[in-house]
């Protein structure tokens, strides 16, 4: 089954979306709150040691049920079974799409092509985990029987940054293994990972979905021969190993079939790192946490496709992202998570989001009328606090807001805690409730040497809309759950919006045409371009 083409903006409940939106022009969040002391409770989840407070948006009950129609008239529920079933959903480019099979533990057979896939990924987390205990352990070394101390992921986009962001979020789970991650073919960035490495200690892993990837190519190719500059031929074996569905290309790299983790092409680049893609992550973490990390994107699976829409946590971020994007006309929106180890969530969401939904054409071949994803960014809270907040707080751009925090520190030092969930909860409750220009004048901390004319630049409008997401802690996990959370929010928005969520086909024209530039770099033929561009080749040229 193909996924539904419905156009949301022709649906009933669309257009009494749009009606009700303007019924809504003059709806306060902190009103609401002192007219319904049960607000705070309806409009908030609990699922598997994660909480959602949904109640700081710019919704009531016909809002939430308006939503939900939306759902039914764009046929959510087929779709999610289409997904989940294996059916090509990814019909521009002939695919299914089961980045679910992967953290699947169900006895289920998943069929793709007649064939159940379920064996092949159990062989390949097989093959994972052996690997990564071997190098661990140290039972696998290097050329020279060295235990290994380095690893180097080089790939881009999908095949950097999730592993890369899980890295990053679980460094209070790693072992001792030191994980560098080379993705942008900028040589600065390659020659500045690999200086102080040892080549008889660090392990390389090029992870390509395609292995046609120019930036990781050339990466591969550099990082090769400098490792080659103190290393035999027969030493490549083994130090370096591949992640790829492309078997042939990997092998004419020069790279043995025994040193190859497949992957397969229903698992999309941007959700691939719960696949052979994450081996850096079950290096660095070890093969039991990246099972727990499996685990938890399993749970969110289940709780996705059987929880009903009204309390499933990523249909209703999805529901309320939709409700600002295209009848509020928000173009932009953040999420702030207040731990640090999240620090690259926002720029691995990025891809996720704005590759999958970033998209004008509808699932009817023709374009939509409608906005599409919205630019998604975002930095950890303290710190961004002192960084834009200012806009959040008092900027003339309505940007709804995810904020993401821990009720328990992994270091458990309290006083830190309390002070980082105190500012945690007080820049939501802030962003909603504001400051009127009355209690600018009688607060005393702003009063001072305060005269009627500053007070303005003293008020703060609040009725900023927020999510708050308050898991127990930061674990292998919760992790898990979280980014399948983001991942299921995409599909369904994507849904919503008639569009196809699994290609990237706008990434392609700017590639075509930096090997053009490349190869007319080399026959110095700058004719071709436009002026502006021939003009700038000339100069770096010159
Ligand atoms: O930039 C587009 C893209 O195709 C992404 O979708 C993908 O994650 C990335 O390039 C890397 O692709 P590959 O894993 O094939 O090298």
């Amino acid at each position: 089954m193909s996924l539904p083409k419905i156009d949301p903006s022709l649906t009933l409940n669309w257009k009494a979306l749009e009606a009700h939106a303007a019924e809504m022009s003059d709806f306060n969040l902190k009103t609401e709150f002192i007219q319904n002391p049960s607000r705070a409770k309806t409009f908030s989840l609990e699922w598997d040691g994660m909480f959602l407070d949904y109640s700081k948006n710019w919704i009531n009950d016909k809002t939430k049920s308006l939503l939900l129609g939306l759902l039914e008239e764009v046929k959510l529920g087929e779709a999610i079974e289409a997904q989940f079933s294996g059916d090509i959903i990814n019909e521009t480019e002939g695919r299914a799409v089961l980045h679910t099979a992967l953290r699947s533990d169900s006895e289920e057979p998943i069929v793709v092509d007649g064939k159940n896939i379920a064996p092949e990924i159990e062989a390949v987390k097989l093959k994972i985990q052996k690997f990564t205990d071997q190098i661990i352990s140290g039972q696998s070394t290097g050329y020279t029987g060295k235990a290994f101390t380095d690893v180097v992921n080089i790939g881009i986009g999908g095949s950097d940054l999730g592993p890369a962001m899980v890295v990053d979020a679980l460094g209070f789970y790693r072992n001792h293994l030191t994980m560098h991650f080379i993705s942008n073919v900028d040589g600065d960035h390659v020659f500045e990972t690999i200086k102080g490495l040892d080549p008889e200690t660090t392990l390389f892993i090029i992870v390509s979905k395609t292995f046609t990837t120019q930036e990781t190519l050339t990466n591969a190719t550099t990082v090769r021969q400098w490792f080659l500059n103190s290393a035999p031929e027969a030493a490549v074996s083994k130090h370096f190993v591949a992640v790829s569905t492309n078997i042939e290309k990997v092998t004419g790299f020069g790279i043995e079939v025994d040193n190859i983790f497949p992957m397969n092409d229903w698992v999309g680049g941007r959700f691939s790192l719960w696949s052979a893609v994450g081996l850096s992550i079950a290096l660095a973490v070890g093969y039991e946490h990246f099972q727990s990390l499996l685990e938890g994107a399993g749970a969110m699976d289940k709780h996705f496709r059987t929880a009903s829409f009204e309390n499933n946590m990523p249909v209703i971020l999805a529901c309320l992202s939709t409700w600002y994007i295209n009848f509020h006309d928000v173009q932009t929106e953040g999420v702030i998570p207040y731990s640090q180890y999240l620090n690259q969530f926002a720029t691995y969401l990025q891809q996720a989001v704005m590759e999958s939904n970033g998209k004008y054409i509808g699932r009817h071949g023709k374009a939509v009328t409608y906005r599409t994803s919205s630019v998604v960014w975002g930095e950890p809270g303290t710190n961004s606090q002192h960084a834009f907040f200012q806009l959040l707080h008092q900027g003339t751009t309505l940007i709804p807001c995810d904020f993401i925090g821990f009720k328990e520190s992994l270091y458990q030092n309290q006083e830190h805690q309390d002070k980082l969930m105190a500012n945690f909860f007080a820049q939501t409750e802030a962003l909603m409730v504001g400051k009127t220009k009355e209690q600018v004048l009688t607060n005393t901390s702003d009063t001072g040497d305060l005269n009627q004319d500053i007070a303005p630049f003293k008020v703060f409008e609040g009725n900023r809309p927020t999510n708050t997401l308050l898991l127990d802690k930061l674990s292998p996990r919760s992790l898990g759950q979280l980014i399948a959370l983001y991942e299921h929010k995409i599909f369904v928005q994507g849904v919503v919006w008639n569009i196809y969520s699994y290609d990237q086909f706008g990434v392609e024209l700017g590639k075509q045409l930096a090997s053009s530039v490349l190869s007319d770099f080399e026959n110095l033929n700058i004719s071709s371009h436009d002026a502006s561009t021939a003009q700038l080749m000339e100069r770096y040229k010159r």
